[in-house]
């Protein structure tokens, strides 16, 4: 695992938009993992502002989200999709066709989990799986005890997943109580992983990640055992970890 600790959470997301930027122009046909959550709203401003500035395209991208809700279909304020579209695809040049997310508002939510799990294959695999962190230490909505060799499925949101998420949801409506998440092992399958936390409330799950035992209680733990994964954090998140002066030694930036 490589940890980066940046003094804010404006420098974590120009550093998560600036290694996207430049995996994609190293391999502009890439099959990007893309994340929701207010995270990455400031990581996709930066990565628009770099698209913007004729940095970096998506033209030749294939994008696949980690997660959608159950039950709220594309257009719904609420839903991934729309998140996605209006934060992200919208702004930049990615094909409309090659942007996926799970359709959340499908018949059989079951049906469009095994089939998301076959595209992604199809695809080739995901080559840079970009990840935000749950407090609970979920990975995509891969909430504690989700099996670490998990594949695209329907999983029941935490109760504490739920609340942090209702700010989402400002019109008095709730979070579903179901998503369709990427699994645990489908994550690992990535070739590569960028997880982006900021903040006090994630330094608990940041220490777990990095430092605890590898365990479904925190399945973000799952990522020391993955060849490739690049941690960014701002020193709010990184606050609890007992290697904070070591890591800051080795990664001075
Ligand atoms: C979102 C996702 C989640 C979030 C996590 C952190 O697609 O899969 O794992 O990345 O819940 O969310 P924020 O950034 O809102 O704290």
């Amino acid at each position: 695992m490589k940890v980066l600790i940046l003094d804010t959470p404006d420098a974590v997301s120009a550093r998560a938009a600036g290694l996207i930027a430049s995996h994609v122009r190293d391999k502009p046909d890439t099959v990007l993992g893309l994340a929701t959550g207010g995270t990455m709203e400031t990581v996709y401003d930066r990565v628009i502002a770099l698209h913007r500035a004729g940095e970096v395209s998506f033209a030749g991208v294939t994008s696949f989200n980690l997660d959608e809700y159950v039950g709220l279909p594309g257009d719904h304020p609420r839903s991934y999709r729309h998140y996605m579209d209006r934060k992200l695809f919208d702004h930049i040049d990615i094909d409309p066709a090659r942007a996926h997310l799970p359709r959340g508002d499908a018949p059989d939510p079951e049906a469009v989990a095994r089939a998301y799990e076959n595209a992604i294959t199809a695809a080739g695999g995901i080559d840079l799986q970009l990840l935000g962190l749950g407090a609970n230490g979920h990975i995509g909505f891969n909430e504690p005890t989700s099996s670490l060799t998990s594949i695209t499925r329907l999983k029941t949101l935490a109760r504490s997943t739920r609340d942090a998420n209702s700010r989402f949801f400002p019109d008095g409506e709730t979070p579903p109580r179901l998503a369709i998440t990427m699994g645990v092992g489908t994550i690992m399958q990535a070739r590569e992983v960028l997880l982006v936390a900021t903040g006090e409330a994630k330094a608990q799950a940041v220490a777990q990640v990095v430092e605890g035992a590898v365990s479904a209680r925190w399945p973000g733990s799952i990522l020391q055992m993955h060849r490739h994964a690049t941690l960014v954090l701002d020193r709010a998140a990184a606050g609890r970890l007992e290697l904070y002066d070591y890591l800051m030694d080795v990664h001075p930036e």
